[in-house]
Formats: structure tokens, C-alpha cells, sequence
């Protein structure tokens, strides 16, 4: 997450001509960078509009985020729910809960958001919705199994989202190179491309991200 993929000087053109973070995200980034610990977990402006566009674009009722951080992803992606629509987002991290809260109000979302904190895999069973969109951004290791936990509760039509899929480009290394990390964002990449149920594409902005449509049970 440290490393650039995107050459800088294009990364910064993308963001001088993307819009400007919505005052509430602005400042969520900043106190993110100023007083917690790994502010590199952030989206950031640049994906954090990718997120909320593509959410806009779906207009989903139900999302379900499966690592919150500080909130800020969360808040690019509520912005494009259905009027009566609810994200719910699940942290193992109680530490940082109010902060989000904080910004949740902050943005006028509190309402539409709800947060969970606990181990992902103990909370999504507990789940008992269907969620139009869900985006991955917690431990590395098990986007696998929260791919699988996940796949029944969305419909068809709907779509998983999951970040950092390119892991700083470790992806790329001969096998024997890669981090654990690496290995697993590998074996991921290489386990949606083989499920005939979805459709997919990898972008490559910032760490990777890599969008599923379902297509089929
Ligand atoms: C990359 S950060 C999320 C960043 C956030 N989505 C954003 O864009 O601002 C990953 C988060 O996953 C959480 N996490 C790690 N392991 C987890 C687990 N087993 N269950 C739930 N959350 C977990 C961490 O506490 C951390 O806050």
C-alpha cells in the first residue's frame, strides 16, 4: 500500500482533475493522517470517487463494507445508496469507532449507517440481508473465505468490490517472492477469475481494485 503503481505525476494530474473531497472526507483524511496509526489504509480522494461513483451508478439499497478503518470509504459509498437505502460496515477494531461515528454525523449519515465490530467472519453470518453491493478492505488472508461468506447474500446483478488486489504489485513477482500478503491477493485474483458466476475486471488505481458482478447462483 506504500508503493506508487501509478506513476506520480499521472496519479496527481487524476486527482487535480477529479472533484474535491466533500468537506466532511477532507477533514477525515486529515485527522486519519495527523493521529492514527496506518493512515496509508485510507482510500483517499482518488478512490474514494471511484467508490462513490460506482455506488451512484448502482444506486444499491443494501451495502455491506467488511473493514471500516476511519470511515472514509464508508462515506464515499453511502453517498450513492437508494433513498431508503443502509450500509453496514464491520471493523475488529472497537478503538476507532467513535471517530467514525463523529464523521458519519459529520456527513449526515448516522442514520444509514451502522457499524460492527467484531471479527468479519463472525459478524457477516450473523447478517440477515442481501446486499446489492459489498466492498473487501479488511485482513488479506481471508478475502477468500468473505468472498465465499458474502457470495449467497448478493443477488444477482449485484456487485463485490475488493481493494488492494495488486498488494503494491507483489502480484506480479515470481511466486517464491512474494509476501504473504502478496500470495493471498494472488490467489484471490486467481479464484474469481476462475468462478464462471461473475464477471469481473481489475483496475489498476492506486492498489488495485477489483469489481465482481454476479452473474449466476
Ligand atoms: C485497509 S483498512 C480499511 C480502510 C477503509 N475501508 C478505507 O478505505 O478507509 C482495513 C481494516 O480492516 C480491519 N480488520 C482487519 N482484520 C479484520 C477482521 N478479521 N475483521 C474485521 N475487520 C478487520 C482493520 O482493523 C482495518 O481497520
Amino acid at each position: 500500500m506504500t508503493v506508487v503503481l501509478i506513476p506520480p505525476a499521472i496519479n496527481k494530474y487524476a486527482e487535480d482533475h477529479t472533484s474535491a473531497e466533500m468537506p466532511a472526507l477532507a477533514a477525515l483524511n486529515r485527522e486519519t493522517n495527523m493521529k492514527v496509526e496506518m493512515p496509508v489504509m485510507l482510500s483517499g480522494k482518488l478512490q474514494g470517487w471511484v467508490l462513490q461513483m460506482m455506488s451512484h451508478m448502482a444506486k444499491p439499497r443494501r451495502i455491506l463494507e467488511i473493514g471500516t478503518y476511519t470511515g472514509y470509504s464508508a462515506i464515499c459509498l453511502a453517498q450513492g445508496l437508494a433513498e431508503d437505502g443502509h450500509l453496514h460496515t464491520i471493523d475488529i477494531n472497537e478503538e476507532l469507532q467513535d471517530m467514525c461515528f463523529r464523521y458519519f454525523c459529520e456527513a449526515g449519515l448516522e442514520k444509514k449507517i451502522t457499524q460492527h465490530i467484531g471479527k468479519a467472519a463472525d459478524i457477516i453470518p450473523a447478517l440477515d440481508e442481501m446486499f446489492d453491493m459489498v466492498f473487501i478492505d479488511a485482513d488479506k488472508q481471508n478475502y477468500h473465505l468473505y468472498y465465499d461468506m458474502v457470495f449467497d447474500k448478493v443477488p444477482v446483478g449485484g456487485f463485490i468490490l475488493a481493494d488492494n488486489v495488486l498488494f503494491e504489485g507483489d502480484v506480479v513477482l515470481p511466486e517464491e517472492q512474494m509476501g504473504k500478503n502478496g500470495r493471498a491477493m494472488h490467489l484471490f485474483n486467481e479464484k474469481i477469475k476462475n468462478d464462471t458466476r461473475v464477471e469481473h475486471v481489475l483496475l489498476p488505481v492506486r492498489d488495485g481494485i477489483m469489481i465482481v458482478r454476479k452473474i449466476a447462483n
